[in-house]
C-alpha cells in the first residue's frame, strides 16, 4: 500500500500538469474531451458487460479470436479495443490484445474488480437516474423517486437484474477501501468494534484479522445481517462476531468501545444522519471511539472523486458527502468530539471522533 502523503503528492502533480495542459490547448478542445467522458465510461463498461477482460485472462488474443469469445463483431470490437488501449486500458502484444494492470480491473474475479462498477455506471436505468441531476440541482430533491414512482431502495427491490449489478458495484468501491483503512489505522487499542451498517461484514472481518484480540458486532438491517455468516467464516472471523439484525434509525447495539460506520452517513440528509449518530451516541460510553469512513471532501479546489461521488448521493437520494467541517458539527450535534482524520492511501479517510 503507497504512503498516503506519496499518493497526494502524485494527485498535486497530476493538477499541475493537468492545468498546464489545459492552458495550453485551446479551451473548446479540453472540454469536449471532458464532456466526451460519458462516451469513454460507455466503453469501459461495454467491456465490463461483454467480460473482455475474463476472455484475455488466459493470454493474448487476435482481435478475431477475442470477438468470438465475447460474442461481438471483430471489427467493432477491434475499434472499441482501440479506443480503450488509448487510455491505458488493455495493451496490444503485436496483432493481439493483452491485459495490462487497468485491464485487471475489469476481470470478474479481480480482488478489486471494478466490472461491477463499470456495468452500473454504463447500465441505461442508471444512466436514466443520472439524466436528471438537472432536476435534483435545480431542486435539492432526489430523482428517482419522480421518474420511478418510489424510493431508490424500494424501486431496487423490484429490479433483480440491475439489483445484482448494483450489488456487485457495491462490493467492488466496498472493497477497494478496505486494505487501505486497516493499513491507516491502529484498530488494536478497542476490545469490541461495532460496524453499524456493516453490510455483510467485510471490513468488520479484515479489522478482526488484523486485530487478533478484539471482538466484533455486526450490525445491519436483518435482511442484510442473514448473509454474513458465510462470508465471516470465509474470512475466519465468525468466532469473534456477534451479528445483530435492526435499524440504526431505532437503536445501535451497546458494549462496543469503538464505533465504525463505513459509507453510511453518506447516504443521508443531515437529519437522518443526525438520528443516527445519536442513536450511536445513546450505545456508547463517554470516550468511546466514533469511525466514519467516508469520502471527506477536501477544502481545496483539485480533482476529488468525491465530489463526484456527491453529486450521486444528490441525484439518487438527496443525501451527501460532506468536508471535515461539516463532520464536525454533525458530531457535535450527535455529542462526539471530532479528534482527527486520518488519510489513507484511497480517496477515502477515517473520521475519529470520541463520545462526550
Ligand atoms: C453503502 S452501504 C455500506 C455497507 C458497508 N458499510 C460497506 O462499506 O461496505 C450502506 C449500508 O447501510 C445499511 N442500512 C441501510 N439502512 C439501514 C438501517 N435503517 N439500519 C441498518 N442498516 C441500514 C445497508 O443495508 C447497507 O449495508
Amino acid at each position: 500500500m503507497p504512503p498516503p502523503r506519496l499518493v497526494r503528492a502524485m494527485e498535486r502533480a497530476r493538477h499541475v500538469i493537468g492545468s498546464v495542459h489545459r492552458r495550453t490547448a485551446p479551451p473548446a478542445a479540453t472540454m469536449l474531451e471532458m464532456i466526451i467522458g460519458a462516451w469513454r465510461a460507455q466503453g469501459i463498461a461495454v467491456a465490463a458487460d461483454l467480460k473482455v477482460a475474463d476472455a484475455l485472462a488466459d493470454g493474448p488474443l487476435t482481435a478475431d479470436e477475442l470477438a468470438r469469445r465475447v460474442g461481438a463483431d471483430p471489427d467493432a470490437l477491434a475499434r472499441l479495443m482501440r479506443a480503450l488501449i488509448s487510455e491505458g486500458i488493455f495493451t496490444r502484444k503485436g496483432n493481439r490484445f493483452a491485459l495490462n494492470a487497468l485491464g485487471e480491473t475489469l476481470r470478474s474475479d479481480a480482488p478489486m474488480s471494478m466490472a461491477g462498477m463499470a456495468r452500473m455506471v454504463g447500465h441505461p436505468q442508471y444512466r436514466e437516474h443520472w439524466s436528471g441531476l438537472v432536476d435534483a440541482v435545480r431542486t435539492g430533491e432526489a430523482y428517482p423517486p419522480k421518474l420511478r414512482g418510489m424510493g431508490s431502495w424500494e424501486w431496487l427491490e423490484t429490479q433483480p437484474e440491475f439489483a445484482a449489478i448494483f450489488n456487485d458495484a457495491m462490493t467492488s468501491v466496498s472493497e477497494f477501501a478496505v486494505e487501505p483503512v486497516i493499513a491507516a489505522y491502529d484498530f488494536s487499542p478497542f476490545v469490541t468494534i461495532v460496524d453499524v451498517g456493516g453490510g455483510h461484514g467485510r471490513l468488520l472481518s479484515a479489522i478482526l484479522a488484523a486485530t487478533p484480540g478484539a471482538r466484533g458486532v455486526l450490525y445491519d438491517l436483518p435482511q442484510v445481517v442473514e448473509g454474513a455468516p458465510e462470508l465471516l467464516r470465509r474470512y475466519g472471523v465468525a468466532d469473534r462476531v456477534q451479528v445483530e439484525g435492526g435499524s440504526f434509525l431505532d437503536a445501535v447495539p451497546e458494549g462496543g468501545d469503538a464505533y465504525v460506520m463505513k459509507n453510511v452517513i453518506h447516504d443521508w440528509p443531515d437529519a437522518e444522519s443526525l438520528t443516527i449518530l445519536k442513536n450511536v451516541r445513546d450505545a456508547a460510553k463517554p470516550g468511546d471511539t466514533l469511525l466514519l469512513v467516508e469520502f471527506v471532501i477536501p477544502e481545496h479546489d483539485r480533482a476529488f472523486i468525491g465530489k463526484w461521488a456527491d453529486m450521486e448521493m444528490l441525484v439518487q437520494v438527496a443525501a451527501r458527502e460532506r468536508t471535515a467541517d461539516e463532520y464536525g458539527k454533525l458530531y457535535e450535534q450527535a455529542g462526539f468530539r471530532l479528534t482527527r482524520v486520518v488519510p489513507t492511501a484511497a480517496p477515502i479517510s477515517l473520521v475519529e471522533g470520541r463520545a462526550v
